[in-house]
């Protein structure tokens, strides 16, 4: 059963702002897309739901179990990609990195090869397993970060920004790697295409969930949001231009009088 993320009257505050703020949300679907633009709050949302940063007011839960009072059982069922893979490759060489999250779990060191093997096989990295993480592109990076996660078997993976510095190729590469993980995910990112085939997805707007629906119609409020927010930039900058008539007229002046 895909799991289920709650959020209950939530606030996040930071340096006194409040930047995210959530009624009630509710999240059993296998594809999640959060989209918002900069600074909305899709990162923080994301990191909420894995325990790595605590509401300020109250409460987060994944399958029943509270992501501050129960949060290594919260981190056992949720990975994390981050949006930079320098975040989070923490070993030299690729094979111990991708092993390193099972060692935390305690298993046997024979079974830990063993499940690492498996899953750069997967993800069609198994050659990159040798190598030291500081000699891969920022491609492959991205991918054996990801597979440092799956390898974990969590339920649900959380991905900030996954496709954010992949190239086209890459970018359909992962979609279509994503379409056949059996996991949840929850997926912020600037990639709409990415989002096509997503059960669900969430437009945030300065902390607040603005839209929340099925792709088509989530996305099209987004576009719709983007345009009047651009509208408005656009009018601020004509007021402003307005405003200042004289800067052409004054630099005519200073060259008409300067001497040759
Ligand atoms: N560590 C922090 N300290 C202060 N403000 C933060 C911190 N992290 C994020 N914020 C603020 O919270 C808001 C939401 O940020 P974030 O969730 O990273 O947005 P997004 O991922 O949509 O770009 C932004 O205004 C950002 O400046
Ligand atoms: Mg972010």
């Amino acid at each position: 059963m895909t799991p289920r993320l709650e959020l209950d009257d939530v606030t996040v505050r930071r340096d006194g702002r409040t930047v995210l703020r959530v009624e009630r949300l509710r999240l059993t679907e296998r594809r999640v897309g959060v989209v918002g633009a900069n600074g909305s709050g899709k990162s923080t949302l994301l990191r909420l739901l894995d325990g790595l940063i605590d509401p300020s007011t109250g409460r987060v839960s994944i399958d029943g179990l509270d992501t501050v009072r129960d949060g290594r059982q919260v981190r056992r069922r949720v990975g994390f990609c981050f949006q930079d893979p320098a975040d989070q490759i923490v070993m030299p060489l690729v094979a111990d990195d991708i092993a390193f999250g099972l060692k935390n779990q305690g298993v046997p060191t024979s079974a830990r090869e063993a499940r690492a093997a498996t899953v750069l096989d997967r993800l069609g990295i198994a050659h990159l397993a040798s190598r030291t993480a500081a000699s891969l592109s920022g491609g492959e990076r991205q991918l054996v970060a990801l597979a440092a996660v799956l390898v974990c078997e969590p339920a649900t993976v959380l991905f900030d920004e996954p496709t954010g510095t992949l190239d086209l190729v890459r970018s359909l590469r992962f979609s279509r790697l994503l379409a056949g993980l059996d996991i949840q995910a929850v997926v912020a990112t600037h990639d709409l295409d990415l989002l096509e085939d997503f059960d669900r997805v969430l437009v945030l707007d300065r902390g607040v969930i603005v839209a929340d629906d099925r792709p088509g119609p989530a996305l099209a409020r987004y576009r719709a949001l983007a345009a009047e927010t651009q509208a408005v930039e656009a009018q601020a900058v004509e007021a402003q231009v307005a405003e200042t008539p004289a800067v052409g007229t004054r630099r005519a002046e200073t060259f008409s009088v300067s001497p040759r």
